[in-house]
């Protein structure tokens, strides 16, 4: 089985207050982005294509192997993944969607989605049990339900897929889209979705905090 990664890291990363793209910002010397691709590698990928800003192009390309593929991002994440989806070369069978906002996901997470592809799975992401309850609550902040927690899972990248499977349903999703998980783009054109379990080092950074233990962790 021949598998491409794609690294989304075309997001501007306000929520962090960086002073430029947040996949480019840096984590114990390297850019986040620069962590995600070794991951993918690492865990067993042929081939990485990575979506960045077009703003920032050679800077990425500064801070990436050259054999990784640069494509211009979109507005969206998932304007991002389809751009970088049509640049997946030929003759790739699975293809995997990692953010680069998640730096420190253990390799080991990367084989077990291609494990779980290459064992059949169409659709494969990685997860970890819900701690907290987590409710719901309408617009005024009231709670109106409070799901069992026992069957929540919180789900991380990189989500991996039959190239066919998320092609088709990147093609059925209309231009405008705005998803923030790849696995529900095929799930809605009712492809099973299985899990394998994830790792709390494949944390997303998002906020300064984040950052900030990604830094303790990488300094071990
Ligand atoms: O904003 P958030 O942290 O949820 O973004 C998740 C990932 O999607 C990040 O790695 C970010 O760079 C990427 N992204 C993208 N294109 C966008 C917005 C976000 O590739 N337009």
């Amino acid at each position: 089985m021949s598998a491409a990664g794609i690294v989304a890291a075309a997001g501007s990363g306000s929520r962090l207050g960086a002073d430029r793209p947040k996949a480019l910002v840096d984590l114990a010397g390297r850019p986040l982005v620069a962590w995600a691709v070794d991951t993918l590698l690492a865990g067993g990928v042929d081939e990485v294509v990575v979506a960045v800003p077009a703003a920032e192009h050679d800077q990425f390309a500064a801070a990436l192997p050259s054999r990784v593929r640069l494509v211009e991002g979109g507005a969206t994440r998932t304007a991002s993944v389809r751009a970088a989806l049509a640049a997946v070369g030929p003759g790739v069978d699975a293809v995997l969607v990692h953010d680069a906002a998640r730096p420190l996901t253990p390799p080991d997470v990367v084989a077990r989605v291609l494990a779980a592809l290459a064992a059949g799975a169409l659709a494969v992401v990685p997860v970890l049990p819900v701690v907290d309850t987590t409710v719901v609550v309408d617009a005024e902040g009231t709670v109106t339900a409070a799901p069992d927690r026992a069957a929540l899972r919180r789900v991380q990248t990189p989500q991996g897929f039959s190239r066919v499977v998320l092609a088709d349903g990147y093609a059925g999703l209309p231009l405008g889209a705005e998803l923030t998980d790849d696995a529900a783009v095929v799930r809605a054109s009712g492809i099973p979705v299985t899990t394998v379990a994830g790792d709390e080092r494949a944390a997303k950074v998002t906020v300064p905090h984040d950052l900030r233990v990604a830094e303790m962790l990488a300094a071990r």
